[in-house]
């Protein structure tokens, strides 16, 4: 375990600076500055909230197209990317799309899709581009596909030696569990996000519960369930811009759960994220040693990495009472929107919503030789 297989061991071993001290300057403002290049035909490709397909379920849980975006936040997107002096053209990214895209010929997409259903609906989109070769933003479908699914996620993770809650998938409430696992214990869909499924409810100390918990997970997102260990502690995230080891590293974020109604545990789950987003606060840049934020950065740089992600990412730990960092997941394509965790972050060294979609664009021309 532990054997750093296929990966350049500087990687591994290196910590980006924060201030992307890199041979070749400064990398935020590198990647900002070649979304200029061009000017280009950008298509933005999105999945709006409003075009999601009807549901015929018994159980339909409110939080299901938490992932989707308004107009609000495509205007957004399409803002930032024409002030780099680029054409714009919007288009949902739906099973039309080839032909649409064989219509319009866009220089590049900017791919900020979703998707609506299947257990790797990031990488439908990206599976077309690919399929039809067009230049898009973000991670490749193998990527997208890794990412959404968290259980693959911490195989992968685990390969490689890097800190990830002991774990167990549940095909359904009736699976064996696994004798090494101890409550409490975290249950959560397995290829979900936006704190999607996650509740009070998520934290089962006993076997019943956890069964109960698990068969509604395994019935309202008709997946099968994620049984973690349950990591007491603070909730961390990290996010960067940039490929290989040429990254950018934002300031690492914690979540800050006193403004939220005291009934509920201090995870970060759909409750706080959707239904509560007005009482969200954080700590940016999170109080931590010296020591551990250059182990954080330095996991989410490795785990962005293994993970084959392109472009952006978002990591998310939690850290126990004992400063032991644990990787929950990465976002391989984490939500760039004016509210999102990683436009915070970014904020929170100065940048502004535009810089952010920018550099992601940037980084997507630099590896294709656009920029
Ligand atoms: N094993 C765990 N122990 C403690 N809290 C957890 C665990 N897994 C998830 N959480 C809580 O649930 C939140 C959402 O989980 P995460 O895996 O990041 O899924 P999502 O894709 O919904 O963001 C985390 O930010 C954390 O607060
Ligand atoms: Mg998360």
């Amino acid at each position: 375990m532990g054997v750093p297989l296929n990966l350049k061991a500087e990687a591994l071993t290196s910590t980006p600076s924060r201030n992307g001290a890199h041979p070749e300057g400064d990398i935020g403002e590198r990647l900002k500055r070649a979304a200029f290049a061009g000017p280009y035909r950008i298509a933005l490709l999105v999945n709006l909230a409003r075009n999601a397909p009807p549901v015929y379920r018994p159980i339909v849980p409110p939080d299901l197209w938490a992932e989707l975006d308004s107009d609000k936040n495509v205007a957004a997107y399409a803002r930032a990317l024409e002030e780099a002096g680029h054409e714009v053209l919007i288009q949902e990214g739906n099973a039309h799309l080839a032909a649409w895209l064989e219509d319009h010929r866009p220089d590049l997409c900017f791919n900020t899709c979703e998707g609506f259903g299947g257990d790797s609906r990031e990488a439908q989109v990206p599976a077309l581009l690919e399929m039809i070769g067009a230049r898009y933003s973000g991670p490749a479908p193998l990527a997208a596909a890794i990412t959404q699914d968290k259980p693959t996620t911490k195989r992968i993770l685990h390969f490689y030696g890097l800190p990830t809650p002991p774990f167990q998938v549940f095909e359904t409430a009736d699976d064996d569990l696994d004798p090494q696992l101890a409550f409490p214990l975290f249950v959560k869909p397995a290829h979900e996000g936006t704190g999607m499924g996650v509740h009070n409810e998520s934290v089962v100390h006993n076997e019943r519960q956890l069964r109960d918990r698990v068969a509604w997970c395994v019935e309202a997102y008709q997946q099968p369930a994620l049984v973690e260990t349950y990591i007491e502690g603070r909730d961390i995230t990290c996010g960067l811009v940039g490929n290989g080891n040429a990254v950018h590293i934002f300031p690492i974020t914690e979540v800050d759960f006193s403004g939220y109604p005291p009934e509920l545990l201090p995870i970060y789950g759909s409750l706080q994220k959707i239904d509560y987003d007005h009482l969200y606060r954080n700590k940016c840049p999170a109080p931590l040693s010296e020591k551990l934020a250059q182990a954080v950065r330095r996991l989410t740089h490795q785990t962005f990495l293994i993970t084959g992600c392109r472009d952006f990412a978002r990591v998310d730990f939690r850290l126990d009472a004992q400063d032991r960092l644990f990787i929950l997941e990465i976002n391989g394509l984490p939500g760039i929107a004016p509210r999102s965790d990683l436009t915070l972050m970014a904020q929170a060294e100065g940048w502004t919503h535009g810089d952010l979609v920018r550099a992601v664009l940037g980084a997507a021309l630099l590896r294709y030789g656009m920029a």
